[in-house]
């Protein structure tokens, strides 16, 4: 007996040698200690064995059962080692790899142009504010100087929603909607869609962006505009660029002028983009009609003041040189892309 048991002994703990992960272990375990096991057997089996061999054969197993639960134990730990090993090496992440780029988006060059401008504008000491696109008549011709019938109406291809309601053509509404709610002193600048029921060509949109500004105040002159717009020229464009007033009309303004810049491609020598002539019309303007600061509640013997309105597209398209406006929707990345920074 005492030999089976050392058989047993010897033999498993060999086993245990070339068991390598736990679940093999566990077979061996199971195989010679567990219920059914060979030495579990030999317990079970004192039966027939003669009373006196039972403490010693007792004592041998148990002694044998003591040996191999240690080295299980031990054959355990270091499975558990080299496992924990093996999955450090799995995880290791080598941090001086090289990583792929990130590929971060980019601001669109409307959105680039519209801040400078806010910026812009903002610094002078205008207030940013905003008006609806679906806009009432009312604001958009009526108080603007355009009674129905006006032939400005059919400049314009308006869109109506119903002989009431307009998508609005342009910023200038805003103007109404801020002189028929605040007193003066005004100094405000409004950005944002306007439509047209154009087709859509190189500088032509049925929708486009509008910025607009408006000054009201006591004393407030030609000369006033005149200033505000060489800074933005200037601050936009760079040293240099400057503004030139032409004559011009529109209902809402008295007297009007049509403000070119300084070609900002060839700094006023001409070529291509200014056709030769050096200069680039970039917004209308004028000193607002009495008659609409009248319509609109304010008292035109005391106060004056100034309007602009400018095509953000083509201030955008000519700081970038641009040649088409319909690049700004398309939404080509190879296009956008180029904005970046
Ligand atoms: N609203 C005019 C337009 O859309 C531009 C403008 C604004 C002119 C303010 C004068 C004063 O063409």
């Amino acid at each position: 007996m005492r030999e089976k048991i050392n058989e047993i002994l010897e033999r498993t703990l060999e086993e245990l040698k070339s068991a390598n992960d736990s679940q093999s272990l566990d077979a061996v375990r199971v195989r010679v200690l567990g219920k059914k096991g060979e030495l579990t057997g030999i317990l079970r089996g004192m039966g027939q064995v003669a009373a006196d061999m039972r403490p010693k054969i007792g004592q041998w197993v148990n002694e044998a059962r003591e040996k191999l639960e240690e080295a299980i134990g031990e054959a355990q730990k270091k499975i558990a080692e080299r496992e924990l090993e093996k999955r450090l090496e799995n995880e290791k992440v080598d941090v001086t790899m090289p990583v792929e780029g990130r590929s971060a988006g980019s601001l669109h060059p409307m959105s680039i142009v519209l801040e400078q401008l806010l910026d812009i504008f903002t610094g002078m000491g205008f207030e940013a504010v905003e008006g609806p696109e679906v806009e009432l008549d009312h604001y958009n011709f009526e108080l603007m100087n355009i009674p129905k019938n006006h032939p400005a109406r059919d400049a314009q291809d308006t869109f109506y929603i119903d002989d009431n309601v307009v998508l609005r053509t342009h910023t200038s509404p805003v103007q109404a909607r801020i002189m028929t709610t605040r007193k003066p002193p005004i100094r405000i600048v409004s950005f944002g869609r306007v439509y047209r029921a154009d087709e859509a060509d190189a500088t032509h949109s049925p929708v486009f962006h509008q910025l607009e500004g408006l000054v009201i105040d006591e004393d407030i002159s030609m000369g006033d505009l005149k200033g505000t717009l060489d800074t933005f020229a200037r601050r936009l464009y760079g040293e240099g660029v400057t503004t030139r007033f032409r004559p011009s009309f529109f209902p809402f303004t008295e007297p009007s002028a049509e403000v070119d810049l300084t070609c900002a491609a060839c700094r006023g020598k001409g070529c291509r983009i200014c056709k030769d002539t050096g200069w680039i019309e970039v917004l209308g303007s004028g000193m607002v009609n009495p008659k609409v600061l009248e319509m609109c509640g304010i008292d035109s013997r005391k106060y004056s003041g100034f309007a602009f309105g400018m095509g953000v597209e083509r201030l955008s398209n000519l700081k970038y040189n641009v040649p088409d406006m319909r690049y700004l929707y398309e939404n080509d990345v190879r296009f956008l892309r180029q904005f970046r920074g």
